[in-house]
């Protein structure tokens, strides 16, 4: 049976090397200019929730906290932690901010309870250190009313979304740069993908535009074959440079 209303519209952004790396074979991944990271926090912005995996919290020590343009308050920073690795030396553990809200596979009640302890709520869900990340999906609609999410990768997570069909659209920035190795925008560790353009997931271009910096390129894709209908609308405009061509000026770049 298709479920239904149980997941957020979900939104997949990430900026990656014109050959589709978002990060080196050293894990090095500064590649957005000012524009990019107005691009993101617009996005923020506009969803209700952003979600990251734990590899990319483990070596980029975000925050997650900037936004521009807020739909609303309510915003949470969502990391799917399969063997709950998460640990208090994080900034998104130590630093006051949004609320934080993992989705693990492991009851590691003495972790759970240490992190529970800094405001983080965790859920475990899934088993064998597998996330099930629809029932991660239904717990954000139904527990904490997020209705559109943004994904900021890693490329596993983001493979691993795309793969159980809850993506609605695919947003990649690609930079003037090639890393010839690294991390893809979406990598399967198990190195199976998608064997063919028959079985890959079905896209429609919805925007192709050059970044305001001029040297950048951004495209933004519709996935049209889900596992079932989103629990919101599409939530912001695919084409962005105009937008942030007016707000850059008060958006430094750095770290997010
Ligand atoms: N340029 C960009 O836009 C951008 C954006 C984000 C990140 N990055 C870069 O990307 C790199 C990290 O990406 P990554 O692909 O290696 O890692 P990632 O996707 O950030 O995190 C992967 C980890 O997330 C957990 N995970 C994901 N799906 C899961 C599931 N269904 N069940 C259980 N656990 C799940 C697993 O953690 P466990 O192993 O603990 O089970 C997995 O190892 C970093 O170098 C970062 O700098 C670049």
């Amino acid at each position: 049976m298709t479920r239904s209303l149980t997941r957020p519209y979900t939104i997949i952004f990430s900026t990656a090397t014109l050959d589709g790396r978002i990060a080196s074979s050293t894990r090095y991944s500064l590649l957005s200019c000012n524009y990019d990271f107005a691009r993101l926090r617009l996005l923020r912005g506009a969803a209700e929730a952003v979600m990251v995996g734990a590899s990319t919290v483990l070596i980029d020590n975000p925050s997650l906290r900037k936004r521009l343009n807020p739909r609303s308050d309510k915003y949470y920073r969502v990391v799917v932690d399969g063997r709950l690795r998460l640990h208090d030396e994080l900034r998104l553990v130590s630093e006051p901010g949004p609320p934080v809200i993992v989705f693990t596979a492991v009851r590691d009640s003495e972790k759970i309870k240490r992190l529970e302890a800094k405001g983080v709520r965790v859920h475990v869900v899934g088993e064998n250190g597998v996330v099930d990340l629809a029932k991660a999906m239904e717990i954000l609609v139904m527990e904490y009313d997020v209705r559109r999410l943004l994904i900021e990768g890693g490329g596993i997570l983001n493979y691993n979304m795309l793969k159980a069909g809850l993506v609605d659209e695919i947003r990649v920035t690609y930079t003037p740069y090639v890393f010839a190795a690294g991390r893809n925008v979406f990598d399967d560790p198990q190195a199976e993908g998608f064997p063919t353009t028959s079985l890959s997931p079905r896209l429609r271009l919805l925007c192709l535009e050059k970044c305001p910096c001029g040297n950048c390129v951004h495209v933004a894709y519709r996935v049209e074959s889900t596992c079932c209908p989103p629990a919101a609308e599409p939530y912001i405009e695919p084409c962005l440079s105009g937008k942030i061509a007016d707000l850059v000026k008060d958006a430094p770049g750095g770290n997010s």
